[in-house]
């Protein structure tokens, strides 16, 4: 106990009191507590406290609230380099360090993400090939489009267009020919790798186009047989004989399409998109008859010793195979966006406002024309809009008036009132009609 007590008496003589009289002898000090110090006449001074016992030292150490208590005393003058006003609050100011290097490590991960973001951004370079995560919606990976018929004209402008839209589109197009690829590289600065050569409509069409959409997002569908004059006048009409001499509707419109839907569901192309026609809903259609052409047979009947004449047609038909392929894409399960343009015109896209209905009721009005660059950009913001999936739609312009025209795409849509083309009006060859096509088309290239 004693010695306890001797301890005690020490250490306050020496500065640091107890804990628990801290604040009863900083509030007020006696002369026996307190260190000698003098004053100088500069305002400087020095601590002449009596050295403390050593055995005092280690009780003082041993004691954190004593080493923390600051060492009794009066206070220097301020403003001297030994004013140690402060001292009074030291213990708050301890934390003072770890504030600032806690504020310093928040500092440096904050600009450590907002670099990740602006300078390297890799994890959204990665996901959405941008570096503004703000713009990831619209300015996501390049959307890889096929596009066939691109050595055509509508086809063509598609493109082209997503050709020049390289952040929005990476497009491959297809042609049926080295030479229209060699024409479409050198025309639109495309290189070699983003035009393919497939024959559609032929024997190897599906598998070829398979293997090369795996992964693609979008297929546009530009193909079309070609109505060309074949020489000759006709008998009737006295104008020159027309048909497809690079192959009829029956091979390219139906065969050849569906190659291309079989193939686009083989390779799980989640979309495909069609340019077509207007005229459907009339099985009667002018265009029907471009390339038709009236045959006769002799046939043996009942009376098989007695030959009749059987006359048929074959070739031509387009739109009713356009329509056909149309059905067979609207059943497939595939998204699907069908575009019937109106009577195409070489003109500049852009300047016409447009016009979009169902089942041929425009062509009831004074619009029935549209510019190819018009159509070929509804087809490109099908493939950018979920509002154009799963719907089948007639598409004209009005004539060009000078005033600017409307640019919103899916607005334009909600004159449709969510109607969509009706593939039970107009006619769909059936599989029959098919049969007899298929052989009239195999005794054409006897
Ligand atoms: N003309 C009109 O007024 C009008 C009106 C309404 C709708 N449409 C329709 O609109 C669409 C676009 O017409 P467009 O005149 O712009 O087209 P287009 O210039 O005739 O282009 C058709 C493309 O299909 C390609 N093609 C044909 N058979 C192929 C096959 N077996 N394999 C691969 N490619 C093949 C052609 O290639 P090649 O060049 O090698 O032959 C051509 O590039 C067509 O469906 C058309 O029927 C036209």
């Amino acid at each position: 106990m004693g010695k306890k007590k001797d301890k005690k008496g020490e250490s306050a003589t020496s500065g640091p009191a107890e804990g628990n009289d801290v604040e009863a002898q900083d509030s007020s000090p006696t002369e026996s507590t307190l260190p000698q110090v003098p004053a100088t006449g500069s305002g400087s001074f020095e601590v002449t406290a009596e050295p403390t016992p050593p055995e005092s030292i280690h009780s003082a150490r041993s004691d954190p609230k004593t080493i923390r208590t600051p060492p009794r005393g009066p206070r220097p003058p301020r403003g001297t380099s030994h004013d140690r006003t402060p001292r009074s609050s030291w213990e708050h100011r301890g934390r003072g360090p770890l504030k600032v290097i806690v504020a310093a490590v928040l500092l440096v991960a904050v600009a450590g993400i907002v670099m990740e973001f602006t300078m390297f951004c890799s994890p959204y370079r990665a996901i959405y090939g941008t570096c503004d995560p703000l713009r990831k919606t619209t300015m996501a990976r390049p959307i890889e489009v096929v596009v066939t018929g691109a050595g055509g004209k509508t086809g063509g402008h598609v493109f082209r267009k997503m050709l020049a839209s390289p952040e929005t589109f990476a497009p491959l197009g297809i042609v049926r020919t080295y030479a229209s690829k060699v024409a479409l590289v050198a025309a639109t600065g495309a290189s070699n790798s983003q035009v393919t050569v497939i024959d559609l409509a032929g024997p190897y069409g599906r598998t070829a186009l398979t293997s090369v959409l795996a992964g693609y997002k979008a297929l546009v569908i530009g193909t079309s047989a070609k109505v060309k004059p074949t020489g000759g006048t006709d008998p009737v009409t006295k104008r020159p004989m027309l048909g497809f001499p690079d192959g009829q509707p029956y091979m390219v419109d139906w065969l050849g399409q569906r190659q291309q839907i079989d193939a686009a569901k083989a390779a799980g192309v989640p979309h495909v998109v069609i340019c077509s026609s207007m005229g459907g809903t009339n099985a009667t259609h002018m265009l029907n008859s471009f390339g038709r052409e009236a045959r006769s047979m002799k046939s043996r009947g009942m009376l098989w010793w007695k030959k009749r004449s059987v006359k048929y047609s074959v070739g031509g038909g387009i739109l009713w195979w356009k329509r056909k392929a149309e059905k067979y894409l609207v059943d497939s399960g595939i998204d699907y966006t069908i575009v019937h343009p109106g009577g195409l015109l070489d003109e500049s896209g852009g300047r016409r406002s447009l016009l979009v209905g169902v089942d041929d009721k425009l062509m009831e009005g004074p619009a029935r024309t549209i510019p190819r660059e018009d159509v070929a950009e509804i087809l490109l913001q099908s493939v950018l809009h979920k509002e154009f999936r799963n719907l089948s739609f007639d598409l004209v312009s009005r004539p060009d008036s000078g005033a600017k025209v409307a640019t919103d795409y899916v607005e334009l849509l909600q004159s449709l009132q969510g109607a969509s083309n009706d593939y039970s009006l107009g006619v769909i060859p059936d599989h029959d009609a098919e049969i007899v096509e298929a052989e009239a088309e195999y005794a054409t290239v006897q």
